[in-house]
C-alpha cells in the first residue's frame, strides 16, 4: 500500500479538467503544425488570447499543477480568451497530432496524464464567469471555474450546491482550488450528496468543444447521449466551455462543522460509528476520517481497543508526538441541536484529545475543515508543485477487522517513518447515498451509485492502473465506447483515464 515516495494515501480530491490528444484528421497543413513557432496570429485566435512558451517568465507558474507526480510537460500553454480560441485550439492540436491537456485547478493527479509529453495546455483560466437565476434555481459557469469562485455567490442568492470536500494535506487543504468541471465530468462526491446526488446530477447542460473542433450544447433535450456520457465520463469526450448546474434553496443557512482529533487507540470507536449507519448515512450528515501523522497526539500506553478486536497486534507503543492521529471531520446541513444525537454514540465511546465544533454559514463550509486547514481560496491554491502519489478505493461496506489491522499498521509506519513519509496520509469520506441512489443507475454513465465510502474511487481518484472497468464498470463500457466512435473516433481526449 505504501511505495517509499508515496507522500499521500487515498487522498480524496478532483482533479483538472480536460484532456485532449491527437490525431491525424487533417487537411490542415502540416507547415502549420509547428508547435514552438505557434502564435496568436497563427492560429488566429483573439486579442485577448496569450501564448507562453518555457523560457517566458510566467510558464512555471501557468502550468504548475497541484501534483508533480507523473505530471504531463508542455512545450507551449495557451490562455484563450473566448470560445472560438477553444474551438482553434482543439481542431489545431487534433489535426497536428500533439498531444493536449485543458486545465482549471490542475488538480488531476492520475498518472496517465503523465502520457502528455511536450504538449500543449489549454489553461482556462480565463473562463470562470459565474451568474445565478434565483427564480429558475440555475447556476451558470465558465468552464475553467474553481469551487472558491461560486461559493459565495450561491449563498448570497439563498442557494447551495454540492460542493467538492476539502483535503488537508501538510496543513494545507485544497477543495476551493479544485475546478469544478472535472470532478463533475467524473461523476462528482461531495458532502451535499445525499440531499442533491453526486455533483454531475446537478449538472443541466454543458457547451462542448469537441475533438473536431465543433461546439455543441448537451443537456437531456439536445445531444442526451452526449450528456449521459459527460455524467461519469465526460473527460474523454471534449472541453466544457459552460456549465449549468441546478442550485437548491439552503437546506440552513446555517450548517455545523466538527473536528475532532483522537489518539490511534480510537479507532475501533470510530470505525465502529462509522459502520453504525450501514447503507443509511442520513442525508444531512458527512463523515471524513483522515489519518496523519501529527507532532501533538497525545501518549497512548493503552492499546486495548486495537487489541481487542485483533488478537495479536502490532505492539504498540507509541511516544508522544511521533504517531498517527485520528481525524474525524463531520459536516451536517442543520443546526447542532439537531446533530447532537448523531454525534453521542461516537463521544460515549472516546474522548478527542483535540476539537473545534462550531456553526458555521453554509459558504464557509470548505474553509473551516480540518480545524480551518484552508482557511482561504489563496491558501489552498499555494498548495501546489509537490509530488503525490494517490491511490483510490471504495467499499459498500466496512470489515472492521481490516480496519483496525490496516490502522494499526499504518500507525507503526509512521512512527518507523522518515520526515518526508511523515506526510502519507489515508482518508474516508463517507457520505449518505439516498439522493444518489433515487437517480437510475441508467440515467448518467457514473456507475457506481450504491457505494457507502469512498476511500476514493470514482474515475478521478483513480491512480491511473486500474482497469477500465473498475472506473466505469462492464455495464457502461460498450455504450461509452461507442459514443466515442461518434465523438472523438481518433481518441484525442485519452489522458484522463482513457478506456478505448
Ligand atoms: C425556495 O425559496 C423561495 C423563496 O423563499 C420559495 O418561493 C420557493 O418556494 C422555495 N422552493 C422550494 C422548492 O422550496
Ligand atoms: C486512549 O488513550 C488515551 C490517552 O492515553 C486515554 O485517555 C484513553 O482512555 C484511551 N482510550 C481507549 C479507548 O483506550
Ligand atoms: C475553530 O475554528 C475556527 C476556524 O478555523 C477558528 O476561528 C476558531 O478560533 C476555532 N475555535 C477553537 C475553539 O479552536
Ligand atoms: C515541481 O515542479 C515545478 C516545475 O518544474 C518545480 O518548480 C518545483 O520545484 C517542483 N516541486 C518539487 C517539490 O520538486
Ligand atoms: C503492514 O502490513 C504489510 C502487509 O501485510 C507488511 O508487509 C508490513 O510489514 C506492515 N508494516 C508495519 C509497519 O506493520
Ligand atoms: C464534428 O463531430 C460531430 C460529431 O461526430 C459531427 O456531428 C460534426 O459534423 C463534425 N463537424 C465537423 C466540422 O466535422
Amino acid at each position: 500500500m505504501y511505495h517509499h515516495h508515496v507522500k499521500l494515501i487515498l487522498l480524496a480530491l478532483g482533479g483538472l479538467l480536460l484532456i485532449g490528444g491527437a490525431s491525424c484528421l487533417s487537411q490542415q497543413s502540416r507547415h502549420l503544425c509547428g508547435i514552438n513557432e505557434l502564435s496568436t496570429a497563427s492560429l488566429r485566435l483573439s486579442p485577448g488570447s496569450e501564448v507562453v512558451f518555457p523560457g517566458d517568465d510566467d510558464f512555471g507558474a501557468v502550468t504548475l499543477r497541484w501534483t508533480n507526480f507523473s505530471r504531463p510537460t508542455y512545450s507551449v500553454a495557451v490562455i484563450p480568451a473566448l470560445e472560438s480560441d477553444v474551438q482553434k485550439l482543439a481542431r489545431f492540436a487534433t489535426a497536428c497530432d500533439i498531444p493536449f491537456l485543458a486545465t482549471s485547478g490542475a488538480h488531476g493527479f492520475d498518472t496517465t496524464l503523465g502520457r502528455v509529453k511536450q504538449g500543449l495546455e489549454i489553461d482556462l483560466s480565463r473562463f470562470r464567469a459565474v451568474s445565478i437565476d434565483a427564480t429558475a434555481n440555475t447556476l451558470i459557469v465558465g468552464g475553467g471555474v474553481r469551487f472558491s469562485d461560486m461559493i459565495d455567490a450561491v449563498y448570497a442568492a439563498g442557494k447551495e450546491i454540492s460542493p467538492l470536500t476539502t483535503s488537508p494535506e501538510q496543513d494545507h487543504g485544497t477543495g476551493p482550488c479544485v475546478g469544478m468541471l472535472s470532478p463533475t465530468l467524473a461523476g462528482g462526491v461531495g458532502r451535499y450528496s445525499g440531499l442533491h446526488g453526486m455533483i454531475s446530477d446537478q449538472l443541466l447542460s454543458a457547451r462542448v468543444v469537441t475533438a473536431n473542433g465543433s461546439v455543441v450544447t448537451a443537456s437531456a433535450t439536445e445531444h442526451s447521449d452526449l450528456f449521459w456520457a459527460l455524467r461519469g465520463a465526460g473527460n474523454n469526450f471534449g472541453i466544457v466551455t459552460e456549465a449549468t448546474y441546478r442550485v437548491f434553496n439552503l437546506t440552513s443557512r446555517i450548517i455545523v462543522n466538527a473536528d475532532y482529533a483522537f489518539s490511534p487507540n480510537a479507532s475501533a470507536a470510530i470505525i465502529d460509528y462509522f459502520a453504525s449507519f450501514g447503507d443509511n448515512t442520513p442525508p444531512k450528515l458527512a463523515l471524513i476520517l483522515f489519518g496523519k501523522y501529527d507532532a501533538n497526539t497525545k501518549d497512548v500506553s493503552n492499546m486495548h481497543t486495537i487489541s481487542a478486536t485483533h488478537p495479536s497486534p502490532t505492539h504498540l507503543s507509541c511516544k508522544r508526538g511521533t504517531q498517527l492521529s485520528l481525524w474525524v471531520n463531520i459536516v451536517y446541513a442543520g443546526r447542532l441541536v439537531e446533530l447532537q444525537p448523531l454525534l453521542d454514540p461516537l463521544l460515549a465511546k472516546v474522548t478527542p484529545y483535540r476539537q473545534n465544533v462550531s456553526e458555521i454559514p453554509w459558504s464557509q463550509m470548505l474553509y473551516y475543515n480540518f480545524f480551518g486547514a484552508t482557511p482561504s481560496a489563496p491558501a489552498a491554491c499555494a498548495a501546489k508543485g509537490l509530488d503525490r502519489d494517490i491511490y483510490g478505493g471504495a467499499i459498500k461496506s466496512y470489515d472492521k477487522r481490516e480496519w483496525n489491522r490496516f490502522i494499526a499498521n499504518f500507525s507503526s509506519f509512521l512512527r518507523g517513518a522518515d520526515e518526508a513519509s511523515r506526510s502519507s496520509i489515508f482518508f474516508i469520506e463517507q457520505f449518505s447515498k439516498v439522493k444518489v441512489l433515487q437517480i437510475p443507475d441508467e440515467e448518467t454513465a457514473y456507475p457506481w451509485r450504491d457505494i457507502t465510502a469512498h476511500l476514493y474511487i470514482y474515475v478521478n481518484y483513480g491512480h491511473g492502473d486500474e482497469k477500465s472497468e473498475v472506473l466505469y464498470s462492464a455495464r457502461k463500457l460498450p455504450r461509452l465506447r461507442a459514443l466515442k466512435k461518434i465523438w472523438d473516433p481518433e481518441n484525442a481526449f485519452r489522458f484522463a483515464h482513457p478506456f478505448v
